[in-house]
């Protein structure tokens, strides 16, 4: 009876009738949804999940499944054509993941779902880990681009901005690329509470961790407390990575991929926010949700879990 409704709809196209057929019987399961990180986004108490068919699929439509962020049963938050969802009520800074599947028989509400596709939705865990700078949070002079992933300052201070999500649990890596780099400023890079001070270097006061970094080398501060000068710098095209852990409660650095110094700080619990400072002399690029890189073998068995849909 799924056959039949299934062929129904190709009825219009003998080809792609006779190719859709073949595949079916021959135990035809679509490939997964394309999840669109860039338009996936995470604030406060809801998500935002956006994705796309496979480019080789044809389905009628999708189930999202979410766990509980407690790495428990997943349940079913969404079922239908669209290809975006936001989910509301979600616990504050807990990591969910989410699983998506496309169906190809939606009758009367009740899904009837290829079982490949139910263990996949199992194995196949996407953390939510999309943040971008907020503008709303932000101290005055940063000035937004590209969807608000490229920021600058119009201040000749360093001005703080934070990501629009904050993370309690679980281990987050994010690059920043330098875009333009003028007169050896020392940008700042790593984490901050909400309510840290922004008009001054990230680092300065209590509330916030950073590295800065100039041309030459690096430091870690944070209370206005500097150490672990590390040699090496930075220039226009130079990536900084932040992997923020907290199952280990560390934050380390990145600088193209070599890790810049040692563990800068440890001990970090609560809620921290991705963030930044900046004078006018810098332009960057923020890449968040990235997977942690490799090479930091500690870090290698959780390499799942940062898993990237591609
Ligand atoms: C998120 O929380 C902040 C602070 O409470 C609030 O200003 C903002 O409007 C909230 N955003 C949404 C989308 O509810
Ligand atoms: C950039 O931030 C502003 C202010 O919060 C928001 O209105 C806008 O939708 C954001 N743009 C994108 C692409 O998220
Ligand atoms: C920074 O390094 C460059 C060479 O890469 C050198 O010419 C310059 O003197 C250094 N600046 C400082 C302040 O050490």
């Amino acid at each position: 009876m799924n056959g039949a409704r299934f062929l129904s709809l190709f009825t219009t196209s003998g080809l792609l009738l006779l190719c859709v057929f073949s595949l079916f019987c021959s135990n035809f399961s679509p490939d997964p949804p394309i999840i669109i990180p860039s338009e996936c986004s995470a604030e406060n108490n809801s998500v935002t999940i956006a994705w796309q068919a496979h480019p080789s699929s044809w389905v009628e439509g999708y189930v999202l499944e979410l766990d509980d962020g407690n790495n428990g049963a997943f349940r079913e938050v969404y079922c239908g054509r669209e290809t975006i969802c936001t989910v509301d009520g979600l616990h504050f800074d807990t990591t969910y993941h989410a699983g998506l599947k496309p169906t190809t028989t939606l009758e009367k509400g009740i899904i009837v779902i290829p079982s490949a596709y139910r263990l996949r939705s199992v194995d196949e865990k996407y953390q939510v880990a999309w943040f971008q700078p907020d503008p709303r949070t932000a101290h005055q002079d940063i000035l937004f681009l590209n969807d608000n992933l490229t920021i600058t300052c119009q201040s000749l201070d360093d001005r703080v901005v934070l990501g629009n999500v904050g993370f309690s649990k679980g281990v987050h890596y994010w690059e920043v690329t330098i875009d333009r780099y003028d007169n050896h400023p020392d940008p700042a890079f790593g984490v901050a509470r909400f309510d840290c001070t922004k008009d001054q270097m990230l680092g300065k006061d209590e509330k916030s961790w950073s590295m800065y970094i100039d041309s030459n080398r690096s430091w870690f501060i944070h209370n206005n407390a500097h150490s672990d000068r590390t040699e090496g710098g930075i220039g226009v095209g130079s990536v900084i990575g932040v992997l923020l852990d907290l199952d280990k409660q560390t934050l380390c650095f990145y600088v193209n991929d070599r890790r810049q110094g040692p563990v800068a700080f440890t001990g970090l619990k609560g809620v921290f926010f991705p963030s930044i400072s900046l004078n006018r002399n810098v332009q960057l690029t923020v890449h968040p949700g990235l997977d942690i890189p490799a090479g930091d073998e500690d870090d290698e068995n959780r390499l799942m879990f940062n898993e990237r849909v591609s």
